[in-house]
């Protein structure tokens, strides 16, 4: 080939590459299979290799320069990065709302507010000549920050090259984050190297965006949307921020607009109840929204106070981080005689929530986070999943920390404890420790094994200590006079303990054998046994065999039930139950019922019943659960923060039941036709 042909076939290969690495990190739409796109590089590659002449800084190839940096120049910036104004709840948003109204003189805004999720990563400013892109530097203090250009050209979302229509100078402004899937991936790839991890994906972001070698920052995926428009200098300026921010797309960004609302008031406090329902399955780490006012024009009246512009506002949502200290380390005996530490913390609010304790799960999670007494941590609270120690604050130690050793005995009857080999677990092997006792009578009166609603810690506490219940067979046999003579027991409480009590005394097979509290054996695990068996004589006389033959449950569930079936101290159990009257109600078998055919799909926190329990009436009843709602839906069931699940039930016309009408639709059965 001719160098002219050379020359043409590069250009046609930039040009391919910029537009499917558009289609896939900026429209997350590829057109290409990866390895038809691999080829393409690979070819640029060669050519460029073939004849150096050939390559341009905008090459795709040359997102990532040749050496390491020495450090990093210092940037000034003009106008400088400001920061916003932070409010807390809606009554914030109102007052600044009515602010808004008051400096303008007016009783209606003119414009509608730009309303956007607030990505919790570092601001970053980029700038681009001509088209193609010059700078991109940290915020810094705002006025002065740092030139990352090196780093942030390896960011596939950020073009190097802008599409046609480009102004001959735009400045612009954007958070660079890590989202939350490749930061999960890269702090157990950091883990699993022996290497320190990352509290959050903004610190993991922030590290790698101040690394001095672009090839290191290549391999962590960054991601960069921009939420506004700097300066621009050559083009006519769009009208609002969201037409600003839908002509950046067409120039080949990812805005957050895309994920954001415009509209009154009213729309942005809706949009914002729903993002922060649905704020797990985001895939970026947001620390709230931003709220803008759309019309440039009524931003310029509005203006700035010192650091923030007045036509702005970040509505955080609750924080799910927060620092305190821990100030002792306890351990708790569980129900099977495991001993699980446990930070006490000075209370701290995290997601809405007081938070005084949090698990540490095993003497190899305390030497990992190497948490010690007296420490300073980070505790975070994602989702509905329980709070966790994330990191611990190494550098604010005064020395007066201390270092937690596990004890040797169980604390709750000091008996000698014994370690797994590997030295993960510790177990007290007592199995009449009153602690395990105590828990495993917690276990048995839940809500989803016998429900004996009164039961609580401090009443079974003292049943034990006063030696009126070794099993749980004996709360079945408590009579007035011993509970009478309790604590702080009247007799009126006496005698509805033990009308719930008698009612206890009929449970469905599967609450039944959920409750003996059995290793591996779940709520699901229970349902399907008991639904396989029918009768709690035919699961006693169970050989691992047949258990094992019961379709998705697992070979330790088997081997652990029959375990517990033919063991003295299980069959003594089961004895001591039916002796004492106790019966388990013989479950239908697995197929039938009334909601047979019906699917279930549940969202939100619902009032009073588990998600669990919940799910568990459905499946008693023959009805089965869906995992999304699809047409084949039939009931989809709402509690709290119900989110996305309940529009799309919405849409597509499929009956919405709060818990109440679920329950009710339980008791009368289907409609016909429903
Ligand atoms: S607008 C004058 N919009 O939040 C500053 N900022 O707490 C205008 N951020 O420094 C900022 N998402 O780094 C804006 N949709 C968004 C944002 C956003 C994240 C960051 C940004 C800013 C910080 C302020």
């Amino acid at each position: 080939m001719n160098s002219e042909q050379d020359a043409e076939r590069a250009a046609f290969l930039r040009r391919e590459i910029a537009r499917h690495d558009r289609l896939y990190h900026v429209l997350d739409r590829p057109e290409i299979a990866d390895a038809e796109y691999d080829a393409l590089f690979a070819e640029l590659k060669a050519l460029e290799a073939r004849r150096p002449e050939l390559v341009v800084a905008e090459s795709p190839t040359q997102r990532v320069g040749a050496a390491p940096l020495a450090g990093f120049a210092t940037v000034a910036h003009d106008p400088p990065l400001l920061s916003l104004d932070n409010t807390y709840d809606e009554a914030d948003v109102r007052e600044w709302h009515q602010r808004l109204l008051d400096h303008l003189g007016v009783t209606a805004l003119d414009s509608p507010l730009a309303a956007e999720p607030k990505l919790d990563g570092l601001s970053c400013r980029l700038v681009y000549e001509r088209g193609r892109l010059v700078l991109a530097a940290t915020r810094g203090n705002g006025d002065q920050g740092e030139d990352v250009t090196a780093n942030v050209r390896t960011i596939a979302s950020v073009p190097l090259l802008l599409a046609d229509g480009a102004p001959p100078r735009l400045d612009l402004r954007g958070e660079v984050v890590m989202p939350r899937k490749e930061f999960d991936q890269l702090n157990r790839a950091l883990a699993a190297a022996g290497e320190k991890t990352y509290a959050n994906p903004r610190n993991l972001a922030a590290g790698t965006l101040r690394q001095l070698d672009p090839q290191k920052v290549a391999q962590r995926p960054l991601e960069f949307r921009v939420w506004a428009l700097g300066r621009v200098d050559g083009a006519p300026l769009p009208a609002t921020h969201s037409a600003a921010m839908q002509w950046l797309g067409e120039l080949g960004f990812k805005t957050v607009a895309r994920d954001g609302c415009v509209g009154d008031l009213d729309a942005v406090l809706r949009w914002y109840r729903e993002l922060l329902a649905r704020r797990d399955e985001f895939p970026i780490e947001l620390d709230g929204v931003v709220l803008k006012v759309d019309a440039f024009a009524l931003q310029e009246r509005l203006g700035f106070t010192a650091r923030s512009p007045r036509f702005a506002r970040a509505w955080k949502f609750p924080a799910r981080q927060a620092t305190t200290r821990v100030r002792d380390i306890v351990v708790q005996v569980g129900r099977t005689g495991t001993l699980t530490p446990v930070a006490v913390l000075e209370p701290v609010q995290l997601s809405g929530v007081t938070i005084t304790h949090v698990t540490l799960h095993n003497a190899a999670e305390i030497a990992r986070l190497d948490v010690r007494i007296g420490d300073l941590v980070l505790v975070e609270r994602s989702g509905d999943v329980i709070p966790k120690v994330v990191q611990v604050a190494e550098g604010a130690r005064s020395g007066a920390e201390r270092e937690f050793q596990f004890p040797a005995a169980c604390p709750e009857c000091a008996t000698a404890v014994v370690k797994d080999a590997d030295f993960v677990a510790v177990r007290c092997p007592n199995a009449a420790c009153p602690a395990r006792l105590l828990r495993g009578l917690e276990h048995f009166v839940g809500r989803s094994a016998f429900d004996l609603e009164g039961f609580g810690e401090k009443l079974l506490a003292q049943l034990i200590a006063g030696g009126h219940v070794r099993t749980p067979a004996d709360l079945f046999r408590l009579d007035f006079d011993t509970l009478r003579n309790l604590e702080r027991m009247g007799d009126k409480s006496a005698r509805n303990l033990l009308e719930r009590i008698a009612a206890a005394k009929r449970r469905p097979l599967e609450r039944f054998l959920f409750a003996l509290g059995i290793p591996d054996i779940g709520e699901t695990a229970a349902q399907q046994i008991a639904h396989h068996f029918a009768t709690l004589e035919r699961v006693r006389a169970a050989t691992r065999e047949e258990v094992e033959a019961i379709h998705g449950l697992g070979p330790a569930s088997a081997a652990s039930l029959v375990d517990f079936m033919q063991s003295e101290p299980g069959k003594a159990l089961l004895d001591a139950l039916a002796a004492a009257g106790v019966a388990a109600l013989p479950a239908a078998p697995a197929g039938g019922g009334p909601f047979e055919g019906r699917t279930f799909l549940f969202t939100g926190t619902l009032p009073t019943l588990t998600r669990a329990e919940a799910e568990a009436r459905v499946k008693a009843r023959g009805g089965t659960l869906l995992s999304g709602v699809s047409r084949k839906l039939s009931y989809l069931v709402v509690g709290d923060a119900p989110g996305s699940k309940l529009k799309k039930a919405q849409e597509l016309a499929i009956p919405v039941l709060d818990e109440a009408q679920f329950l009710a639709l339980l008791e009368r059965g289907p409609e016909a036709g429903a």
